[in-house]
């Protein structure tokens, strides 16, 4: 683990599509990467409209000293996958070196990984290591349709009998109380995907009876159980009526609007931008996984980086005070 972020400049080399919707982008790095464990992530400077912003990828095993990120082009793209997808060879860019907030422990007895959609990122990362090191482990992965299970081939290649992809669209899915219940009681399982597979998969390995320090996980912060929408919301104390775009997060909108907001991670799991619901006319969808399910479920509070409203207005508090 990193223990602080360090720019630097670099220029993209490689473009290739891996899927439908996923495309591989490898960076060379003036003075070189330092090798990362699987699961790390590096953050770089996109323009969006003009404007300078930051978004933060899992980065994928690439050739010693290099950067390598897999980008899903997302149909509600903010602009951030929408300039990664449009980076051409040569282009140069601004970005950090891979820290890790996925860590992966060596030691399990055992490895189980499930990936959903773009979350085989960090779980394409972990698989090649733990072949390397002779690890016994099996990979689940599922994705809309054949087209968009990125590395499919590589990962049938690396792992044979010990995968199973499935396409959603014609009925597959991951069956987690059986793949729970195959496991020896020190195996450790990885999960990377939409915020509802994880949910399902939290309840199913407690009803497994596993201790859930070993289901560890990561989920994308722009998966929640409803599409994005316009929804409005009033600061109290702020005098100010903030609207947010279906392609805009309440903290940008926010931030935008001239707020001034706390917040790090953008991705729903430090809890600095969490903002108290005072009164709303919708649902909230949350997408963080910062806030307990209980807390979720009295929808007094949201984490503005992810979490949004699914349209309608909400009153919310950040502190102002008059
Ligand atoms: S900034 Fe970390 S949860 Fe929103």
């Amino acid at each position: 683990m990193r223990n602080r972020v360090e720019w630097r400049d670099a220029s993209l080399i490689e473009s290739r599509r891996v899927a439908e919707d996923v495309r591989y982008l490898e960076f060379e790095v003036e003075g070189g990467a330092p090798r990362f464990d699987p699961g790390s992530h590096s953050s770089i400077r996109v323009e969006i409209e003009g404007e300078s912003a930051i978004r933060t990828y899992t980065v994928i095993p690439a050739p010693a000293g290099r950067i390598a990120m897999a980008v899903k082009l997302h149909p509600q793209s903010r602009g951030g996958s929408r300039f990664m997808w449009s980076l051409a060879p040569g282009q140069a860019v601004r970005l950090t070196l891979p820290e890790n907030r996925f860590e992966l422990n060596w030691r399990a007895g055992q490895y189980l990984l499930l990936a959903g959609g773009i979350g085989i990122t960090p779980i394409y990362g972990m698989a090649k290591a733990l072949v390397a090191r002779g690890a016994t482990l099996r990979l689940v992965y599922t994705a809309r349709s054949r087209a968009r299970l990125a590395f499919a081939d590589e990962l049938i290649a690396l792992l044979g009998d010990r995968c199973d992809l499935y396409d959603s669209s014609e009925g597959g899915h991951i069956d987690l109380a059986s793949e729970f219940a195959a496991l020896p009681a020190d195996a450790e399982c990885y999960l990377c995907g939409p915020i509802g597979m994880l949910e399902a998969a939290k309840v199913a390995w407690a009803a497994a009876d596993r201790p859930m320090s070993r289901l560890r996980y990561e989920v994308f912060g722009d998966s929640g159980l409803h599409p994005e929408r316009p929804f409005t919301v009033e600061v109290l104390n702020g005098d100010v009526s903030v609207a947010v775009r279906p392609d805009q997060t309440l903290l940008d909108a926010l931030l935008g609007a001239g707020v001034e907001m706390i917040y790090d991670c953008q991705r729903g799991e430090c809890g600095l931008c969490t903002v108290r619901v005072l009164d709303r006319d919708a649902e909230i969808d949350h997408r963080d996984v910062f806030l307990s399910p209980e807390e979720k479920a009295e929808n007094r509070r949201m984490c503005a980086c992810v979490s949004r409203l699914t349209e309608g207005r909400a009153l919310i508090d950040i502190g102002l005070r008059r």
